[in-house]
């Protein structure tokens, strides 16, 4: 947080991009900024024009039964029809939609006709199985094809999709599929990472073995050269391209509501279980269609490229709805960075002539140690515009993307938003914002943010807060309205959407995120819950208390260390600590290990006996301990302070 309050450094945009981008220097967007705010229902209807309707709205944003917000209400549209229909009847179908790469370097380019036509068959198999409008299907696929054909296959008959990252482990899939009651799981017998192939179709097993809610479970075949040991149930299992191959061509879109449920995704929040977060249709498809289309100025020869997993929402948002709606290419690569070696994503970029280029700062950061070498040999001079989201940049990160990267040419647009938020809130718009680095700067179009105190004052720094709604936005919790309502609107009394985030502003009205103000951890651009993990400790019979907490990393950005203290008699050694490590492998996925378990007899609590995160922090991120008399037993905060030091 330091490091960013020093930070004064300016980067107007180049004349050269300010010139042909959409929204062309400063004095456009504060008009076109403040038309959203002061006419948002005009303002929104003109952005819905763009897209096809089956019936246009009655109303564009109905506010009687907040904040249970309605938008385009009466309206009737497809996601499906918009991402690939529309861009047939454009005579664009021969356009490439997909550069497809496996991490072995296998290719596949799919046009947007294609990709109509694989839509429309899986759309008519998934019916042909029985899936009806409204039911949950859950995807649990690695990053190939067939993972935005499924997404895009359910939105076309309007059922619900849960997608599941592929790094979620079996108890985690149970969880999301019986909250849910998905019908369906389409899921891959592997997917490569790092030359192994995760075996996928048996963590699903393993996780619907008791979900009597699932009746059939898909399966992509991606082991072709790579045979993987994939045994299919009699009666509820199928391959993906038997079902496809003798299905008709022709699907016609369904006509969804406007507030119809598009897709559920569940994240982190401040518990132990996660939040099947509810989007909708018609709010969420111009949201994630106008979005794409300023932020990342797309143009029709555009070659767009997001790093991210769609199982996250800026694989939902920005790799499949707001990018394809828009019909411009884009590269889809499956594994990971540094496979064969660290210079696979500039290989990428070099290959297909990348012109936008959308990844996390974790990333980077990993490059920046990896050496500019992997970067220099290549040719990066397609590239017009760089994004970064998921977690704050640290000023240093940012310097780095933007010179080797960006040879100083590229407008970076770091980009805050939340699984919540359905696409971006705060963010440079690249043709007119100067940026600074590690700064999301300034609000999107019809959103006004706010920072406040815990009372509700305005201050130049404090917690974010949210005042009007926005098309984008969730619709609530699933199953759970009262959780919606406390978490994201009681803190000031139903005024505003509160997202979770510290905030600053500074003397020129950017606004610095500052991190989370809850106990959220963003590792590596993964959102956790210390509740979560603290959950999966306790289940464990020698495990009296756990708290997790959060601390900086330098390559992660966070990290968790969990503090465990153990019934007596138990030795706190290493298989304890193995045991631990796999308990949070099978409960949560690899992804949650904490960095250090550290156990004690105790934890330092208050005397009504309340868990002091804040010097369990101090003694993770080795600073002086804050005033400790507080504590019902000091002597507790000095064995954990010793053992911290020491290992
Ligand atoms: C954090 C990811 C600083 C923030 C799209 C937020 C960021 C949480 C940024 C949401 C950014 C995301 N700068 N922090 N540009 N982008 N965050 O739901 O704490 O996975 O609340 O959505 O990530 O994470 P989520």
């Amino acid at each position: 947080m330091e490091s960013v309050s020093h930070e004064h450094r300016k980067f107007p945009p180049a004349s050269a991009f300010v010139k042909r981008a959409h929204i062309s220097g400063e004095d456009a967007y504060k008009a076109l900024y403040s038309k959203s705010i002061q006419d948002p229902e005009t303002f929104w209807a003109e952005a819905a024009e763009d897209l096809h309707w089956f019936n246009k709205w009655d109303s564009v944003l109905d506010t009687s039964d907040a904040p249970f917000f309605k938008w385009f209400d009466g309206s009737r549209t497809n996601l499906s029809y918009n991402c690939l229909d529309r861009h047939i009847e454009a005579g664009k179908g021969d356009k490439i939609a997909i550069h497809w790469e496996g991490e072995p370097g296998d290719t596949r380019d799919i046009s947007y006709a294609q990709l109509h036509l694989e839509v429309c068959r899986f759309a008519n198999a998934m019916k042909a199985r029985g899936v009806k409008k409204g039911e949950r299907v859950a995807i649990y696929l690695p990053m190939v094809p067939e993972l935005a054909i499924s997404v895009l296959a359910c939105a076309r008959i309007g059922a619900v999709h849960t997608v599941i990252f592929a790094g979620f482990s079996a108890d985690s899939i149970r969880d999301r599929v019986l909250d849910s009651e998905t019908r369906m799981v389409i899921t891959g017998d592997g997917g490569y990472r790092r030359g192994k192939m995760l075996e996928l179709k048996k963590i699903v097993d393993e996780g619907v073995a008791d979900c009597a809610c699932v009746k059939d479970v898909i399966v992509v075949k991606r082991g072709d050269d790579h045979p993987v040991d994939c045994p299919m149930q009699a009666g509820r299992d199928a391959w993906y391209h038997d079902l496809v191959a003798d299905v008709s061509d022709v699907c016609p879109a369904e006509e969804m509501e406007a507030e119809d449920l598009l897709f559920l995704l569940y994240t982190s929040g401040t518990t132990g279980k996660p939040k099947g977060i509810m989007h909708t249709t018609a709010g969420y498809q111009v949201y994630s269609y106008l979005t794409s289309k300023y932020i990342f100025d797309l143009k029709n020869d555009d070659v767009y490229w997001c790093t991210a997993d769609v199982g996250w929402i800026t694989g939902h948002t920005y790799i499949v709805y707001g990018i394809m709606q828009n019909g411009v290419s884009q590269v889809i690569y499956e594994g990971a960075p540094n496979h064969p070696d660290e210079g696979r994503f500039w290989e990428i970029i070099e290959k297909y002539k990348v012109s936008i280029f959308y990844t996390a700062p974790t990333a980077i950061r990993a490059f920046m140690k990896w050496g500019d070498n992997w970067v220099t040999n290549k040719d990066l001079s397609s590239l017009r515009l760089l994004g970064t989201v998921g977690e704050p940049i640290n000023p240093e990160a940012w310097i780095w993307y933007h010179k080797m990267i960006g040879s100083e040419r590229c407008p970076i647009v770091d980009t805050w938003w939340q699984t919540e938020t359905g696409g971006h809130m705060l963010t440079p718009m690249p043709g007119a914002t100067a940026t600074k680095p590690g700064c999301a700067t300034v609000p999107f179009f019809g959103v006004e943010p706010v920072i406040l105190t815990d009372e509700g004052e305005e201050v130049e720094a404090g917690i974010l807060a949210i005042k009007k709604p926005w098309p984008g936005m969730l619709r609530g919790i699933y199953g759970d309205p009262q959780r919606y309502q406390d978490t994201y609107w009681c803190k000031w009394d139903g005024k505003y959407y509160f997202p979770g985030d510290g905030a600053r502003r500074d003397e020129d009205g950017y606004i610095w995120i500052l991190g989370r103000v809850d106990d959220v951890v963003n590792v590596s651009g993964h959102r956790i819950g210390t509740a979560e993990l603290e959950s999966v400790f306790v289940e464990h019979q020698d495990v009296a208390e756990s708290a997790v907490v959060g601390i900086p990393h330098e390559i992660k950005g966070q990290g968790l260390i969990a503090f465990v203290t153990v019934i007596d008699g138990r030795a706190h050694d290493e298989p304890l600590r193995q045991e631990l490590i796999s308990m949070i492998d099978k409960g949560i996925g690899k992804f949650a290990r904490p960095e250090r378990i550290l156990f004690s007899s105790d934890l330092p609590k208050t005397r009504s006996g309340k868990i002091m995160r804040r010097l369990l922090r101090d003694i993770a991120e080795g600073k002086e301990l804050g005033n400790t008399t507080t504590l019902a037993d000091p002597s507790v905060v000095e064995e954990l302070q010793k053992q911290y030091l020491k290992a």
